[in-house]
């Protein structure tokens, strides 16, 4: 009998269920949306329950779909966990409620606390030891101010209840359901926490001693057992629905998941996701790399207890500022209409948009400033704006890989891409113009689910679908698309030379706040 492998793609602005034969092509899929919640400026939350609720519905929807094809629900081996990470949720683990809405990975409500944190001793040294710098983005800026702010998480911590994890913790304990307790987040998730230590991927006494304070011991807070990407019994069983008692066998934070989806196995690989917001991860082997360069260590996989590293260039806005244009200021209803309109105009026509909607993130990591459109004159029209849109994210990608050679010693190959953006030919044909000095190609493969396929990888490895690398081989090797820089290196220096200006003009605009 065929064997299939379901993926569970928990993302930023929507849910899927996507269901995988052996060959890594989906045969049946469901997604939905869910509330974006930005109760004041610079806020950005989920509401954990209808997170869980949307996974559910989309199983339901996929398995369906899947059925009708003729397909046997026996016949799915495994399910994959892949999510948007650093988001973060907090509960009580004696009710199983949760206290607040999640805080999403771009909310940047801890700008305060950040700054008194890197006043702390020890702070410099924090880099060495997790792999990330201090910012808004990591999850536990993110549990300090709700600490800091919110009533009801303080009293579960004065109670010893208190429960903390990442979207991947909060949806496998639920998807297990409450009594069974399944507490338990991948390396790749942990890791972006900045409790967890890089080099032994386990919680770190000093890193959780260093964001306490005389009134919050921090290990006296729930936090998730960390447990390999890959495991047949750690993630437990769905506990209820049409998959009522299969197995979960893997979990991939996203980022991670679409490397391995793109088979990004060996040291020197490197991919781009264009999502929500756009991450550049490069395998550097099994040897985590600090960055001397703005980039941030992260753990690629780690299936069978020897992890695979990887040094990541997350940059914060991308399909999102897409959605601005559509959602914002009314451009257009469809995302394909915002890159026709981009592609309805030349060139920029001057304008850079630095998209700092939540600061900028890698390599730059400026917390104080906005986004900021340099350049209007009455020339501009809505295409410049959305094509500054785009290069915006192309130039922040350029801008990452440049200190990839940089902290590597090594110039990048090719780059992988998928996600959102990547659909658009245009888009890809900036990137490759961007980066037209750096002569790096960009591959676009013909399937792109790459994130839900490399959770479906991590699953099915743990239920013996596949038994190595070597299997995966020849997943989605023919169709791809590459596109090369047709721009002149000269004029896409110069272009890149207005960015870097805009960039360094909106240093310090919340300066005085
Ligand atoms: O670090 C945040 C990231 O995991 C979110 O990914 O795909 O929603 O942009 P995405």
């Amino acid at each position: 009998m065929a064997e299939f492998i379901g993926s569970i793609d928990q993302g930023t602005t929507s849910s899927r269920f996507l269901i995988f034969n052996k060959n890594g092509e989906p045969v049946a899929s469901h997604q939905e949306e869910f509330s974006q919640i930005y109760p004041q400026p610079g806020w950005h939350e989920h509401d954990p329950e209808e997170i869980v609720s949307s996974v559910h519905s989309c199983i339901e929807g996929a398995v369906e779909a899947f059925k009708k094809d003729g397909n046997s629900v026996d016949s799915i081996k495994a399910i994959g966990i892949t999510n948007q990470r650093e988001t973060t949720v907090v509960w009580d683990i004696e009710s199983g409620e949760a206290l607040y809405n999640a805080i999403v990975w771009t909310d940047t409500r801890s700008q305060a606390i950040v700054k008194e944190l890197k006043s702390r001793k020890g702070a410099d040294e924090l880099m060495q030891k997790c792999g990330l710098p201090l910012s808004t983005y990591p999850s536990v800026t993110k549990l300090l101010w709700l600490l800091k702010n919110e009533p009801k998480v303080k009293e579960a911590y004065e109670k010893g209840t208190l429960a903390f994890g990442t979207i991947d913790a909060w949806l496998v304990y639920k998807l297990n359901g409450h009594e069974k307790r399944v507490f338990v987040s991948d390396p790749t998730n942990a890791s972006r926490t900045m409790f967890m230590d890089i080099h032994t991927l386990k919680y770190n006494p000093e890193l959780i001693a260093f964001f306490g304070d005389d009134e919050f011991d921090l290990s006296n807070i729930h936090m998730p057992d960390i447990v390999k990407s890959s495991d047949a019994k750690a993630y437990g069983t769905i506990n209820s629905g049409v998959l009522s008692g299969f197995s979960l066998t893997g979990c991939l934070g996203d980022q991670s998941a679409a490397l391995v989806g793109q088979k990004g196995f060996d040291a020197g690989s490197a991919k781009n996701t264009y999502g929500t917001g756009s991450f550049i991860l490069y395998n550097t082997g099994s040897k985590p790399v600090i960055s001397t360069h703005g980039l941030l260590t992260t753990v690629a996989y780690d299936f069978d207890g020897t992890p695979s590293y990887a040094l990541e260039g997350s940059i914060a806005v991308a399909g999102s500022g897409v959605k601005f244009l559509m959602n914002n200021l009314g451009f257009s209803f469809d995302s394909h209409k915002i890159t026709e309109l981009a592609g309805t105009v030349e060139n920029n026509g001057g304008l850079v948009f630095v998209t700092a909607f939540s600061g900028l993130f890698a390599p730059y990591w400026i917390t104080d400033t906005q986004g900021t459109i340099f350049g209007i004159t009455q020339h501009t029209q809505r295409g410049h704006i959305a094509r500054a849109t785009l290069e915006a994210v192309c130039y922040q990608t350029k801008a990452v890989l440049d200190a990839m050679e940089k902290d590597s010693g090594h110039p990048l190959q090719e780059l992988k891409v998928d996600g959102g953006m990547s659909n658009s030919e245009l888009c890809m044909q900036i990137q490759a113009d961007i980066l037209a000095e750096n002569k790096i190609p960009i591959v676009r493969p013909k399937m792109r689910e790459t994130t839900a396929l490399g959770a479906a990888i991590a699953a099915g490895f743990a239920a013996g679908v596949w038994k190595n690398f070597d299997e995966l081989k020849e997943i989605n090797t023919t169709g791809q698309t590459v596109f090369e820089a047709k721009m002149d290196t000269k004029d896409s220096a110069k272009m890149v030379k207005r960015w870097e200006r805009a960039v360094n003009m909106c240093r310090g605009w919340l300066a005085d706040d």
